[in-house]
């Protein structure tokens, strides 16, 4: 077992995060890398001990790297943001990776650093030794579990996607082929999100998408390069989520009941579109940055890389 600190803004949410993780046995939220001695969470909230809200991860390293739990990290972080995540602002919510390990620290210095290249920019987030933490009070440990309604600055939709991720990546580990991978894939998406009309792959043929393994309504079969929305996917090579199907130009309108949708690329290893994963709601902006963080993460299990 082994444990790392991660400071993402309020400790409630990123706790029920992590206490969802595969391979993390615990997450506790506490208090770190603070200048006096164990604060009261009333304490802290006067932004004046030098505390941030922490949650202590422990892990199985056999079951999940310390890699992939700051890339989860990342997932759920404004990386950017100066002591602020969602509407919490202060020190108490500067975001920071604090390791008990001093092995750990150039694993988690290349991590940031390879984020902050991604981003081109610099981090907030700190990278730093673990100094001190203290255990929170009992009423802030699994706080979400107590009150479902509770705020926090990460959504709902947040847990679902990292349930979903998990649950596809452990589904198609020992498939080799991608259309079987897909096929799974899209049966999972639409299970676990019932509130999707369709949901499914095109896969390039040439200068074409053909239609791939799907949930939901028939649908067109092929779509041009650059055409409708999963063709400008396609030809521009990024996301595009599409808040109102009317107002996308050249929208291809396979069912009369798809009001928004989001298109994801699927690429191979060598960074080249395969194909592209197709969600359609009937609600008018289903889809914001948390689909599309999560559909990026799921589209990337496709290919075998
Ligand atoms: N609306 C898509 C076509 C595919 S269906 O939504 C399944 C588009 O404009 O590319």
């Amino acid at each position: 077992m082994k444990s790392i600190y991660f400071a993402g803004g309020c400790f409630w949410g990123v706790q029920h995060f992590f206490s969802l993780v595969q391979g993390v046995s615990k997450a506790v939220c506490g208090y770190a890398n603070g200048n006096t001695g164990r604060p009261s969470y009333e304490q802290v909230y006067t932004d004046t001990t030098g505390f941030a809200e922490t949650v202590k991860v422990t892990y199985r390293p056999e079951q999940i790297s310390l890699e992939e739990l700051c890339s989860l990290f990342f997932s759920i972080i404004d990386p950017l943001s100066v002591n602020r995540q969602g509407h919490d602002e202060g020190t108490r919510y500067r975001t920071g990776i604090f390791w008990a390990d001093e092995a750990d620290a150039p694993v988690v210095r290349k991590a940031c650093a390879q984020l902050s290249e991604k981003l081109g920019q610099p981090l907030a987030v700190e990278q730093e030794p673990l100094r001190n933490f203290y255990e929170a009070e009992e009423r802030h440990q699994d706080y979400l579990d107590k009150n479902p309604e509770g705020y926090c600055h990460l959504s709902l939709k947040t847990f679902r996607y990292l349930k979903i991720w998990q649950h596809i990546r452990l589904f198609l580990a020992d498939e080799p082929d991608t259309i079987a991978r897909m096929a799974n894939c899209s049966a999972i998406l639409a299970q676990m999100m019932p509130q999707f009309l369709w949901t499914g792959f095109y896969r390039v043929a040439g200068q074409q998408l053909v239609l791939g393994p799907f949930a939901g309504p028939e649908a067109c079969m092929r779509i041009g390069y650059g055409k409708g929305v999963c063709g400008s996917a396609w030809k521009q090579g990024r996301t595009i989520i599409v808040p109102d199907v009317e107002q996308f130009p050249g929208h291809i309108a396979c069912s009369s009941r798809s009001r928004s949708e989001i298109v994801v690329p699927v690429r191979k290893a060598d960074g080249s579109i395969s194909g592209v994963l197709d969600i359609d709601s009937e609600s008018l902006d289903a889809f914001d940055s948390t689909d599309a963080l999560w559909l990026e993460k799921i589209a990337a299990l496709m290919e075998i890389c």
